[in-house]
């Protein structure tokens, strides 16, 4: 089991406090702002899920690539024996690798779709910040598109990620009763 203090060794470990650190740590505690609504039988383990969303960009300690910085992530902690994080570093890309796209990017070829409310609240809070910023779904795009413009297969993969994020954005929102895009803003001005 993945503990915060677990999460937090191995950021400081492979993070070394760089800048890319900042936005694991806002994804975590706005992860964790979102968790904390989900009550009744829908509650989820918020430890957990701040943990996990902690780690979910920790590939970046070897490459900044936007899909191989996930596959980096899920190696290194399968190697560590944390299966649950290692998952949420592959499935958090696109919102979901198929086995052919994962196989094709180095990892088993098995689908690493994001199912879990865990699974899923990790890539949407990754979508509705911009680093350390709050954003929209539209905006974060529109700029991650700007910014892997002729990466063709990534641009697909960034059509079939918004409107998974989309769709979930609203399913919350309705859960919740209040918008999640505010949550995490407020997550950050908070922190
Ligand atoms: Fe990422």
């Amino acid at each position: 089991m993945l503990s915060r203090h677990n999460a937090t060794t191995l950021m400081v470990e492979y993070g070394q406090g760089l800048p890319w650190t900042r936005h694991c740590h806002a994804v975590a505690d706005a992860a964790q702002a979102v968790g904390e609504l989900l009550t009744d039988q829908r509650a989820i383990d918020v430890d957990s899920l701040w943990s996990v969303a902690l780690l979910h960009d920790i590939g970046r300690y070897v490459t900044h690539d936007p899909i191989l910085h996930g596959v980096e992530g899920y190696k290194l902690l399968m190697d560590l024996c944390h299966e649950e994080a290692a998952f949420v570093c592959a499935s958090h890309i696109g919102f979901g690798l198929l086995a052919a796209e994962a196989a094709q990017y180095g990892l088993p070829a098995q689908d690493f779709v994001p199912r879990t409310r865990l699974e899923r609240i990790v890539p949407l809070v990754d979508f509705l910040l911009e680093g350390e910023q709050p954003t929209t779904l539209e905006s974060r795009f529109t700029s991650l598109r700007k910014r892997n413009t002729g990466n063709d297969s990534f641009l697909e993969m960034l059509h079939r990620a918004q409107g998974e994020a989309t769709s979930f954005l609203a399913e919350l929102d309705a859960e919740i009763g209040c918008s999640v895009v505010e949550v995490v803003a407020t997550s950050v001005r908070d922190a």
